[in-house]
């Protein structure tokens, strides 16, 4: 069985990859990245000699390359991670947005269709595996709840960032191919993860990095924002139960049942960093400092995961404390790791972000 794995140098891409390479030893996965500023192969190094593991550089975006790609492997199934995924970036620069998670969703369809065939028993089929074409998409796709309710499964799409806006966009089209061609896909929507790995431009390994560092901590508005975060692994999870036992057609909504407003994830991080860098107690608190808000800024997200955890019997294993205790001590042990990203291309971003906000 060949399972290509788009985005796996990324954030939940790399511990997708992990858990199938670990977990399959008869499947070979394909991590096809792009290595953009996001993707790193420092991710993988665990797991970057096993035998049924191998790494393919290149664009989604490409459909040329796509398309032969697919021609010479003839894939069983894919699971699509590779994205454009930071919701600032999508405002300073959406067409970027549109290339990656738009066109290069689709040319991943067409490139997926010409293997697989819906009259005849396709070399797939005949094979004997189940094809699977499984686009990993977000809650920002339903846009922003107001205090109370949930998304689910049937919320009407209503993106509000272009971030968002392309990833709904990717979803419909990946919709349109199942109920158009009968292509066999399947579509989960995650609200917030966080963990090892995470490339620090996202709220919490931002404001680990700078308390390392004693810089400020930039919180947008007031801090009033709700999200429901999930820990990254438990996300690699449900992605596992969801590709073997997912009804085709189908989606699912993956979540933590965990909403925290912005400014108690930064509060509680404060105070479990306090701790491990033997600062005394209110110490990093005083780094928090309030910066303009992001533009159109969701007010709050939380998802219903009753779907998944009933059909399909996945429910998160981590409490937020727990993971976010774990995720520190990760960042604080891979110092190497968080310098090199942070060096050259991202101290440019940080300063067109944050400096003068
Ligand atoms: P990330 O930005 O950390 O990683 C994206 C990966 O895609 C990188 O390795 C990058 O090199 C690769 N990539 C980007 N453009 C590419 C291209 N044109 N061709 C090939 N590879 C390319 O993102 P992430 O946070 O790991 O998110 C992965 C997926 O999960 C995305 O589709 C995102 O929309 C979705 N998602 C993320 C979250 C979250 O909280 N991070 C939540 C729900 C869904
Ligand atoms: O909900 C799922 C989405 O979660 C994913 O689809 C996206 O790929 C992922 O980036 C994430 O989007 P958010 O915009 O919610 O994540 P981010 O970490 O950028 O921001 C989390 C919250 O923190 C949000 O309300 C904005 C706020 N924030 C963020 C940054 C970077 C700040 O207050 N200060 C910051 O510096």
């Amino acid at each position: 069985m060949k399972v290509l794995i788009t985005g796996g140098a990324g954030f939940i891409g790399s511990h997708v990859v992990r858990l199938f390479v670990n977990k399959y030893p008869n499947y070979t996965i394909y991590n096809l990245d792009k290595l953009t500023y996001a993707g790193n192969l420092a991710n993988l190094t665990d797991i970057e000699n096993k035998p049924n593991y191998k790494f393919i550089k290149g664009d989604i975006v490409d459909a040329d390359f796509i398309n032969e790609l697919f021609a010479e492997h003839q894939f069983n199934a894919v699971v699509h991670l590779a994205a454009e995924s930071h919701v600032d970036r999508s405002i300073t620069n959406p067409l970027e947005f549109v290339f990656t998670n738009v066109i290069g969703t689709v040319n991943l369809l067409n490139a997926y269709k010409s293997i697989w065939s819906v009259s005849s028993p396709s070399p797939l089929e005949r094979a004997g595996v189940r094809p699977l074409f499984y686009h990993v998409s977000t809650d920002e796709v339903y846009g922003a709840l107001g205090d109370t309710g949930m998304f689910t499964e049937t919320t009407s799409y209503d993106p509000h960032s272009p971030y968002s806006a392309s990833k709904a966009s990717s979803d419909h089209f990946v919709r349109a191919y199942h109920d158009t061609y009968g292509l066999p896909v399947v579509i989960s929507n995650c609200s917030n993860n966080y963990g090892p790995n995470h490339f620090p431009e996202k709220l919490i390994p931002l404001c680990i990095s700078n308390i390392k560092n004693n810089k400020p901590l930039p919180i947008y508005g007031k801090g009033e924002n709700v999200r429901d975060w999930l820990y990254v692994v438990d996300h690699a999870r449900a992605i596992d139960v969801i590709f073997h036992t997912a009804k085709l057609g189908s989606t699912y909504n993956i979540g933590g049942h965990n909403e925290w407003t912005n400014i108690d994830v930064i509060r509680l991080l404060c105070k479990i960093m306090d701790k491990k860098l033997g600062r005394a107690e209110g110490t990093n608190e005083k780094l928090i400092t309030f910066v303009k808000d992001r533009a159109g800024h969701d007010l709050r997200y939380a998802i219903d995961s009753t779907k998944l955890q009933n059909d399909l019997g996945w429910k998160p294993s981590l409490q937020f404390e727990e993971g976010l205790d774990k995720t520190v001590d990760w960042y604080l042990a891979n110092e190497e790791w968080l310098t090199n990203v942070t060096s050259g291309a991202y101290q440019k971003y940080y300063e067109s972000q944050y400096v003068k906000r």
